[in-house]
């Protein structure tokens, strides 16, 4: 299935929606689905090309609906490159936002932050990324290939972000993600490259899929929520329970701090 028919089949699914605004749900940050008014829900499973399996800590389902008065469509669960080694897993449902009618992608993660006064339960906007891994653009052969990654994170998008932090008295810090292909955890060495690189956290996701929706046209915005400090910097191992514990007790801040991002952006 093309991704024209894909986006006929989610239009069929929730008549009536037309999404301007999708968003990509990270890592024990489902609980923004809840949010989302009339809900549609459309398993992967029936979306050819969408991940089903590999999806960690999320439903792994499209969710059409409304927050804080804005169309959206919510991809619950991401695939990670770590997962194949393809940087493309999201490559389909991204397209499918941007036929779908889509403007505007927001992207979150759970991160390890590199600041030790940006610790567990901490957010913060990102203003750039590194690309510490392959480019999912790579073997697509036209001229738009060469895109441009300039003002990737939209600086309006970004202005509006800050603007609906204040306004909900949400602490939003803003710095640049750093994307290591994982699966294990970075080095205490590697975080301590990353640092010298200009990186503010550390993460297995969002990076790709930014490129490609940049590609789709897309315009971006991505908040990282701090799991944990990264590797090295508190003497103590890393493990994915706590990033998806931390992950929990964040994301209810997090799918606040969103909202108030969607009513800015319905207004
Ligand atoms: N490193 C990479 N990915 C992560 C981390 C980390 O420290 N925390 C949450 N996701």
């Amino acid at each position: 299935m093309n991704v024209l028919d894909l986006a006929r089949t989610v239009r069929d699914w929730a008549p009536g929606l037309t999404p301007k605004i999708g968003i990509v749900l990270g890592s024990g940050l489902g609980d923004f689905a809840a949010r989302v008014e009339d809900a549609q829900a459309i398993p992967y499973a029936d979306l050819p090309g969408f991940p089903h399996s590999g999806v960690s800590g999320h439903a792994g389902e499209l969710v059409l609906g409304r927050v804080g008065g804005a169309e959206v469509a919510v991809l619950s669960g991401r695939a990670h490159f770590y997962e194949r080694g393809d940087p493309r897993e999201m490559a389909v449902p991204i397209a499918t936002l941007a036929a779908l009618g889509c403007e505007t992608l927001i992207l979150t993660n759970a991160a390890g932050s590199l600041k030790a006064d940006v610790g567990p339960g901490s957010l913060m906007l990102i203003a750039d990324h590194i690309a510490f891994g392959p480019n999912p653009l790579i073997g697509v052969g036209v001229d738009e290939r060469f895109v441009s990654m300039v003002d990737a994170y939209d600086p309006a998008l970004r202005d509006l972000a800050r603007k609906a932090a204040k306004a909900t008295g949400i602490a939003l810090s803003e710095g640049v993600y750093m994307w290591f292909s994982g699966p294990s955890f970075e080095t205490p060495a590697e975080i301590r490259m990353a640092r010298l690189v200009g990186a503010d956290a550390v993460g297995m996701s969002t990076v790709p899929e930014v490129i490609l929706a940049r590609h789709a046209g897309l315009k971006v915005l991505g908040f990282s929520l701090v799991t944990n400090l990264g590797a090295g910097m508190t003497g103590r191992p890393l493990s994915h329970a706590e990033t998806k514990s931390e992950a929990a007790a964040g994301g209810e801040r997090l799918a606040t701090l969103l909202a108030a991002v969607l009513k800015l952006l319905a207004e």
